[in-house]
C-alpha cells in the first residue's frame, strides 16, 4: 500500500472514531432539558438541583439525580430526587413530559404536597415508581394496562386518600405494591383475586383505613408477602391460606377479622404469620413447623400451644390475651 492510500485510512479511521464519540456524548435532549426545567421550576428552585443549568448537558451526571441511556437516544430515563426537606411545592406536573423515563424515584421529600399529577399516566415505560415518605395527597393515578414494563409501584407512607384502583391487575409485569401507611379507604376490590401469581410477589396495604369483608376471589391470590396489618377489615380471612400457595409471609394483625383458626390449611413455605389484634377463634392449624415467626396474641384462641418446629422460641408476648391458650410458655394447661 502507498503512503497516500495508508493516510486516507487513517482520515477515513479518524473521522470514524469522531462521528462514533460525538454520537455517543450527544448529550441532553432539547424536549428533556425543556422539562427538567420546568420541573425544577415547578419545584421552587430548590438548591437541591442548583446543577441543573440551562444550555448544560443533562447526561451524564452533570445533572443530579438525572441519568440518560444511549439505548434511548440519550434521553432521559431516570430522574431521583430524595432526603430533602427544602423542597416545598406541590408535585410537579412536568413530570408527564419525560416520556422516556424508567425510573422515578421520589422519596423523603416531606414538604412535598398536592396529588400526584395526573399527567404521570403519560410515563407508559416505567418501570420503578417509588414516591414515598412525602407530604404528597390525593388519590392513586389511574395506571393502564400501557403501563406494560412497571415492576414496582411504591406509594407507601405518604397521605394518599381514595379507594384501591380496581384495574391494578392488568397491569402484565407488575411484582410489588406498596401502598402501606397511607389513607386509603373502601374494601379490597374483588379483581385482585386475579393478580397474576407468575410475576405478583408482594401486596401491602398495611397502615391504611381499608375496611369490609375480604372477597372471595381472594382464595386464588398467591403470592410471597400479604400485608394487611392495621386496617378495620372484618369477617373471614381462611381464603388468603392454602397448602397449594407459595406464601412465606402473611400479617393480617390489628383488623377485626373473625375465623376459626384451626381450620386454616397453611402453605408449606409460610415462614411468618402475624393475626394478632383480630378476633379470631379455635385452636392452632396443622402444618406450623416451619413457620420462625409467629403472634396470635390478643384473639379469642383456645387450647394448648403446640411443641414442635419453631414454637419453643416464641415468647409469651406471642400468645397473649387469648380466649383460653395454655402451655409453655403460657402456664400449664390443667
Ligand atoms: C419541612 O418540613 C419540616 C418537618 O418535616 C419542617 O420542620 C420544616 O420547617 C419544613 N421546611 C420548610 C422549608 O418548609
Ligand atoms: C383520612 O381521610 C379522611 C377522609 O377520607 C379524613 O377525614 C381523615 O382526617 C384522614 N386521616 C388522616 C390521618 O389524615
Ligand atoms: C401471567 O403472566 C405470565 C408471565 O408474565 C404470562 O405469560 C401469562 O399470560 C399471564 N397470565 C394471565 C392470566 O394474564
Ligand atoms: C377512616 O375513614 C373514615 C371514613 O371512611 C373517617 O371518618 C376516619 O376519620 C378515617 N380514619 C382515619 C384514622 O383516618
Ligand atoms: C417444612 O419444610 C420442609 C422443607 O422445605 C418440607 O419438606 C416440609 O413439608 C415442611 N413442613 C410443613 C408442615 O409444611
Ligand atoms: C405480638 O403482638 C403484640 C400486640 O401487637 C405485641 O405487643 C407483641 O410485642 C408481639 N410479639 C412479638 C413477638 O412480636
Amino acid at each position: 500500500m502507498t503512503t497516500i492510500t495508508n493516510f486516507f485510512l487513517l482520515f477515513i479511521f479518524i473521522f470514524i472514531f469522531l462521528s462514533q464519540t460525538t454520537s455517543l456524548s450527544k448529550g441532553c435532549h432539547p424536549e428533556d432539558e425543556r422539562a427538567l426545567l420546568q420541573i425544577k421550576k415547578e419545584f421552587n428552585n430548590p438548591s437541591l438541583l442548583s446543577s441543573w443549568i440551562p444550555h448544560t448537558d443533562c447526561c451524564n451526571f452533570k445533572w443530579s439525580g438525572v441519568a440518560c441511556s444511549s439505548l434511548t437516544n440519550d434521553r432521559v430515563t431516570d430522574l431521583s430526587i430524595s432526603n430533602n426537606i427544602h423542597i416545598t411545592s406541590h408535585f410537579p406536573s412536568s413530570i408527564g413530559n419525560l416520556p422516556c423515563l424508567q425510573t422515578l424515584f421520589i422519596y423523603n421529600l416531606p414538604n412535598l404536597t398536592g396529588p400526584i399529577p395526573q399527567s404521570i399516566i403519560k410515563l407508559t415505560n416505567l418501570i420503578y415508581l417509588t414516591i414515598s415518605e412525602t407530604g404528597v395527597t390525593g388519590p392513586i393515578p389511574k395506571f393502564t394496562d400501557k403501563f406494560k414494563n412497571l415492576v414496582e409501584l411504591d406509594l407507601s407512607h405518604n397521605n394518599i386518600i381514595g379507594t384501591l384502583p380496581p384495574s391494578l391487575y392488568k397491569l402484565p409485569s407488575l411484582s410489588g405494591i406498596l401502598f402501606n401507611n397511607n389513607n386509603l379507604s373502601g374494601s379490597i376490590p374483588s379483581s385482585y383475586g386475579y393478580f397474576n401469581s407468575s410475576h405478583v410477589s408482594t401486596l401491602d396495604l398495611s397502615y391504611n383505613n381499608l375496611s369490609g369483608k375480604l372477597p372471595i376471589s381472594l382464595a386464588m391470590l398467591d403470592i410471597y408477602v400479604l400485608e394487611l396489618a392495621y386496617n378495620n377489615f372484618e369477617g373471614d380471612a381462611s381464603m388468603l391460606f392454602g397448602s397449594y400457595k407459595k406464601t412465606l409471609v402473611i400479617d393480617i394483625s390489628g383488623n377485626r377479622f373473625a375465623f376459626d383458626f384451626g381450620r386454616v390449611d397453611l402453605s408449606h413455605t409460610i415462614a411468618t404469620l402475624d393475626v394478632s389484634h383480630n378476633k379470631i377463634y379455635g385452636n392452632f392449624p396443622m402444618a406450623m413447623e416451619n413457620v420462625t415467626f409467629l403472634n396470635v396474641s390478643y384473639n379469642k384462641l383456645c387450647g394448648e400451644i403446640p411443641k414442635l418446629g419453631y414454637f419453643n422460641t416464641f415468647d409469651v408476648s406471642s400468645f397473649v390475651h387469648n380466649k383460653c391458650l395454655c402451655g409453655s410458655p403460657l402456664p400449664s394447661c390443667k
